[in-house]
């Protein structure tokens, strides 16, 4: 199996009614959770880099991370995404080094900190699509700002997110705007803002509809339903794993996340690709943090990381049961690049919006 598109992955997620998690990777340990948890389920698999990844583990390194998990896991289709490019041309130079998948985030500049106009958002994302279609690349799009609606903060804790306080009308996607935007930029799949944050602190109570908006999910899928919908800061913030944090000398304060019922109500909505970065950095953490206490005088690093591998590997199999991903891997025969630039020539991949 090659690696596949994005966009042939979540056509075949929407004809099958599933999700998929996107896991943001940084490390061989992080890729081998994922792969291996695929592989006991049957799940295809997103992976998904970050410009904090690019600059942690240098390109190059990312690239032949991705490369060697498709090598070794052959039968498992592997999209290789781009997460949050801040313009056209980071989503240009991730194309030339071999994804087939990326995400030009326009809701914001090129900073990656200022909320961007609609008219901004949608120069750059059509530029971006123009070119990764053309090479047979999908481009997931953003619109609306990821942020509280508890206190208004984007909260960039992970470099990516609004700076100061926004209102309502920024942090939950409007349906008609969202429409509007599909049409004119042609994007594969849509990120929308409905009170999710990155990292761990999303919540400060078990969040209820008024700050996490499942219901304006609805909504936007019922204005574009032929569309896939990205969530993004899906992580649900393990309790187990923030007490084992503290309890092995961490300091992490109470917080919430987005509880895996409600992604589920999302994937039946409309909701296509969940992004998690947090959770496995939780789970490996805590895993990692308990291992050392456990264990003080081991000093191979082989031993405390083959634990936080463990960690990662449970929630990864348990996010791609809960999605519904698991049994879906066999059932793709991958499409190469070639014959996507040839469906996207046709229109046959066009957006179904009126
Ligand atoms: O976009 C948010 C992800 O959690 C990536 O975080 O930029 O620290 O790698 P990062
Ligand atoms: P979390 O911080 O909730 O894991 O979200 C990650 C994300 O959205 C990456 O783009
Ligand atoms: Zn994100």
């Amino acid at each position: 199996m090659a690696l596949i598109s994005l966009r042939q992955l979540l056509d075949h997620a929407a004809e099958n009614d599933y999700g998929v998690p996107a896991y943001n990777v940084n490390n061989m340990e992080q890729m081998h959770s994922i792969m291996e948890a695929a592989d006991q389920t049957d799940s295809p698999v997103i992976v998904q880099a970050s410009a904090g990844a690019r600059s942690y583990a240098g390109a190059p390194f990312l690239r032949h991370l991705i490369l060697a998990a498709v090598e070794q896991w052959p039968h498992i289709p592997v999209v290789m995404h781009q997460d949050h490019g801040t313009s056209p041309g980071v989503c240009q130079r991730s194309i030339q080094l071999g994804f087939t998948s990326v995400m030009m985030d326009g809701s914001l500049k090129e900073d990656g900190k200022t909320p961007a106009s609609y008219e901004y958002n949608v120069d750059v994302t059509k530029r971006a699509v123009e070119m990764a279609h053309s090479c047979g690349v999908s481009v997931e799009g953003e619109l609306g700002c990821l942020g509280s609606l508890e206190t208004g903060m984007a909260g960039e804790e992970d470099g990516i997110g609004a700076e100061g306080t926004l209102d309502h009308s920024q942090l939950l996607t409007d349906p008609e705007e969202a429409a509007q935007f599909v049409k004119e930029t042609r994007v594969d799949a849509l990120a929308i803002a409905i009170g999710t944050s990155h990292g761990a602190y999303k919540f400060t109570r078990p969040p209820t509809g008024d700050i996490l908006a499942i219901e304006r999910i609805k909504e936007i899928h019922a204005r574009i339903p032929n569309t896939h919908l990205v969530m993004h800061g899906s992580s649900s913030v393990p309790q187990d794993w923030l007490a084992i944090i503290n309890e092995y000398g961490g300091d992490m304060g109470e917080t919430y996340g987005v509880p895996v019922e409600e992604i589920a109500e999302g994937i039946r909505n409309g909701v296509r690709k969940v992004n998690i970065d947090t959770d496995l950095r939780m789970a490996s953490t805590g895993a990692i943090r308990k291992h050392l206490a456990d264990n003080p005088k081991n000093f191979d690093p082989r031993k405390y990381l083959t634990a936080a591998t463990k960690a990662m590997k449970d929630i990864c199999k348990a996010r791609y049961e809960a999605f519904g991903t698991a049994g879906h891997a066999s059932q793709i025969r991958a499409i190469d690049l070639e014959a996507m630039v040839t469906r996207y020539d046709s229109g046959e991949l066009d957006p179904k919006v009126n």
